[in-house]
C-alpha cells in the first residue's frame, strides 16, 4: 500500500510567520496530510523551524541574545503557534538538531567521495569594523536592477531578484552600517550541479503532473543553464564543514534546510526507536509517494538543488513525487513583509479569531493559479457566508429541531422517501469530486467542494421542509430530519481537513467523533441511529460583520 510522506517548506526561525507563510505551505501540506489519514492511507506530515543563515543570526542579534538561546525560544513560540492553528505535524524538528548536523556532513562526505565538490576562490565583501565577512543578508544596500535602498545581499525584497553582495549598490554593513567595506578572497566549496545536470534532468522528466507553475519556474531555471552551487559560508553559525582548510566555515542554510526534512524524521523515530523506522520512508521506499509543498520562490530549491544533494549521494534517497508550489499571498494590496511587519502575523490572527476562520479562508482563497489578496472585508464576506450562514446555519437548524421536537432523540419513525435516492446520488458525485481535488492536491478546489456539499444539504432541508411536514405527515418529518442529522455528519467529516476544530465539536455533538473522522461516503447517510442523544454544540460560528472587517483593517493598517 502507498504510504504518504508529506512535507511543508521549513519556517525560518526569525520571528513569528504571517499569514501568508500559513497560506503557502503549511496549512495546504495539513490539509492534505488529514485528507490522507482520513482514506486511511498511512501518513508522515513532516516540517522544523529552520535555523541557520543570517535571518537567524541577524534577528538574534536585534533581539541582543545569543542565537542558539534565540532558536530555541523561537522554537518553542513557533511550535506553540502551529499546535494552535491545529497543524498536524507528527513531527515538527529543528534544522539546527544534531541530527542534521550529522546527515548534512554525510551529504557533504558523500558528494565529495562522488567528485561532484570543487574548492574555488571567491571575492567577499569584509568588513573591517565588523573584523568579518559579510555574506547574504549581511550586506544591505541599493538594488542595482530597480533601484530600492532595502535590498540584502541575497535578495532584493522589492523586486525579488537573487543578488550577490557584491552587487549591491552603497553596500553596507547591517551589523554596524559600517561603508568602509572592502572586497576580498575567500576559500569556498562548490556543489558541481553542472555535473549532476543529465541526472537532474532525467530525474524532472520522469516526473508528471506538477503543478504549472511549478514545472515553468523549473525550466526556466533548466533553460537558463544550471550552475555550480556555493554550499559554504564565513559563519560561525550553521553545520560545520569537515573539511582541513575549512574550519570556522558553515555551510550555506539553503544545503542543510531540506536535509532537515530526513533529519526531523530522524528525529521522529529516535523518539520511539522500536515502532519508528526512519528509513522506511527515506531510503530504498519504492511504496513512498513524497509531496512537497512550498511558495514559489522556494520552487528553485526543491526542483533543482535539493534534487541535486540527493541525486549526487548516489544513494536511494525518496525525492519529490510532486511539488505544489504556490503563488503570493498579498495583504490589502501590498506584500506581507516580515522584516517591516507588514500583515498579519499567526500570533495576531489567533488573538482575533480561533483557527478554523483562518484556516476556512486561506484554503478557499490559496494562491494556486495567481497571487491573491487578503483583505478584511473579503475575509469577513467570505467566512460569514460559508461558515456562518451556510454550513453553521445547517447544523443549527437540524440539530436545535432534534432538540426541539424530539427531546435531543434522532427520531426513529418512518421510512426514507424516493427522494433521498436523489440525494445519495448528489452526495455521491459530490464527495468523489471532493476526493479527486484532494488527491490533486487542488486547494480551492476542496473548498468549493466542501461548500457545495453544505449548499446540497441545505437544499435538502430547505426542499422537504420538516417543520412544515411535522404539521401534515409526522413519521415523514421524522425520516427526514435522521436523514438531515446525518448529513451533518456528512457536512463535518468533508470539512474535517480544513476546520478541524468545527468539524469535531459536531461529530462530538452527534456522538460520532473519532481520532481521525473517516473521509464521508453515502454509508454515512444512515450512520446515526434513531435514538442517538444529540448535544446540541452550541452556536459554530458567529458572524463578523462588516463593522468588524472595518475596525481590524483600521487597527492593522494604522
Ligand atoms: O523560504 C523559507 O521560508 C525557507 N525557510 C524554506 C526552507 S524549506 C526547506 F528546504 F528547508
Ligand atoms: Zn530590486
Amino acid at each position: 500500500m502507498t504510504k504518504y510522506l508529506i512535507t511543508s517548506a521549513l519556517p525560518y526561525i526569525n520571528g513569528v510567520k504571517h499569514l501568508g507563510n500559513l497560506a503557502g505551505s503549511l496549512l495546504p501540506a495539513d490539509v492534505h496530510a488529514r485528507f490522507r489519514r482520513q482514506t486511511g492511507s498511512e501518513v508522515l506530515f513532516i516540517c522544523a523551524t529552520d535555523e541557520h543563515g543570517t535571518p537567524a543570526e541577524l534577528a538574534a542579534a536585534k533581539a541582543g541574545c545569543d542565537v542558539a538561546q534565540y532558536c530555541e525560544r523561537q522554537h518553542v513560540i513557533q511550535s506553540d503557534i502551529y499546535r494552535r492553528l491545529n497543524l498536524s505535524f507528527d513531527h515538527f524538528g529543528r534544522s539546527s538538531s544534531p541530527r542534521n548536523h550529522a546527515l548534512t556532513q554525510h551529504f557533504f562526505a558523500r558528494l565529495e567521495q562522488n567528485g561532484f565538490i570543487e574548492e574555488r576562490t571567491l571575492n567577499q565583501v569584509f568588513s573591517g569594523a565588523d573584523d568579518r565577512f559579510l555574506p547574504d543578508r549581511y550586506v544591505v544596500g541599493t538594488c542595482p536592477y530597480c533601484g530600492s535602498d532595502r535590498a540584502r545581499g541575497d535578495q532584493c525584497e522589492s523586486c525579488a531578484r537573487q543578488l550577490d553582495p557584491t552587487d549591491l549598490i552603497a553596500p553596507r554593513s547591517a551589523i554596524s552600517g559600517a561603508a568602509d567595506l572592502e572586497v576580498r578572497p575567500t576559500r569556498h566549496l562548490f556543489l558541481r550541479q553542472t555535473a549532476i545536470e543529465g541526472e537532474l534532468r532525467e530525474w524532472l522528466s520522469s516526473r508528471s503532473n506538477w503543478p504549472p507553475l511549478v514545472t515553468s519556474i523549473a525550466n526556466k531555471w533548466l533553460n537558463e543553464g544550471i550552475r555550480d552551487r556555493c554550499i559554504t559560508r564565513d559563519l560561525s553559525w550553521g553545520v560545520p564543514v569537515p573539511k582541513p582548510g575549512f574550519e570556522g566555515k558553515v555551510f550555506y542554510v539553503w544545503f542543510d534546510a531540506p536535509i532537515a526534512y530526513i533529519a526531523a524524521t530522524q528525529e521522529w523515530a529516535d523518539a520511539d526507536p522500536a515502532r519508528r523506522n526512519w528509513k522506511s520512508w527515506w531510503l530504498d521506499a519504492p511504496d513512498v509517494r513524497y509531496a512537497q509543498f512550498l511558495g514559489k520562490d522556494n520552487v528553485p530549491f526543491h526542483a533543482v538543488s535539493f534534487p541535486c544533494t540527493l541525486l549526487g549521494s548516489r544513494e536511494p534517497w525518496t525525492t519529490a513525487d510532486i511539488i505544489k508550489g504556490v503563488n503570493w499571498l498579498n495583504y490589502e494590496g501590498g506584500k506581507f513583509s516580515t522584516s517591516s511587519g507588514r500583515g498579519i502575523f499567526l500570533d495576531q490572527a489567533l488573538e482575533l479569531l480561533p483557527a478554523d476562520r483562518w484556516r476556512w479562508w486561506l484554503t478557499a482563497n490559496a494562491p494556486e493559479n495567481s497571487d491573491t489578496d487578503f483583505s478584511f472585508s473579503r475575509f469577513v464576506t467570505d467566512v460569514d457566508h460559508d461558515l456562518a450562514d451556510t454550513f453553521g446555519n445547517f447544523v443549527q437548524r437540524v440539530l436545535s429541531l432534534v432538540e426541539s421536537r424530539y427531546g435531543g432523540f434522532v427520531p426513529g419513525e418512518g421510512l426514507p422517501s424516493p427522494g433521498d435516492d436523489d440525494l445519495s446520488t448528489r452526495i455521491r458525485t459530490l464527495l468523489d469530486h471532493l476526493r479527486e481535488r484532494h488527491e490533486v492536491l487542488a486547494l480551492r478546489g476542496t473548498a468549493d467542494d466542501v461548500r457545495a456539499i453544505w449548499k446540497a444539504a441545505n437544499a435538502y432541508l430547505v426542499a422537504r421542509a420538516p417543520w412544515t411536514l411535522l404539521k401534515t405527515d409526522g413519521d415523514q418529518a421524522a425520516s427526514v430530519v435522521r436523514t438531515a442529522v446525518n448529513l451533518v455528519g456528512i457536512c463535518a467529516r468533508a470539512a474535517w481537513p480544513i476546520i478541524p476544530e468545527a468539524a469535531e465539536k459536531v461529530l462530538g455533538a452527534i456522538g460520532d467523533l473519532e481520532a481521525v473522522p473517516a473521509f464521508p461516503s453515502t454509508d454515512h447517510l444512515t450512520r446515526i441511529p434513531a435514538g442517538r442523544r444529540i448535544r446540541h454544540p452550541g452556536p459554530l460560528f458567529a458572524k463578523l460583520g462588516a463593522d468588524w472587517a472595518a475596525t481590524q483593517r483600521q487597527k492593522f493598517t494604522a
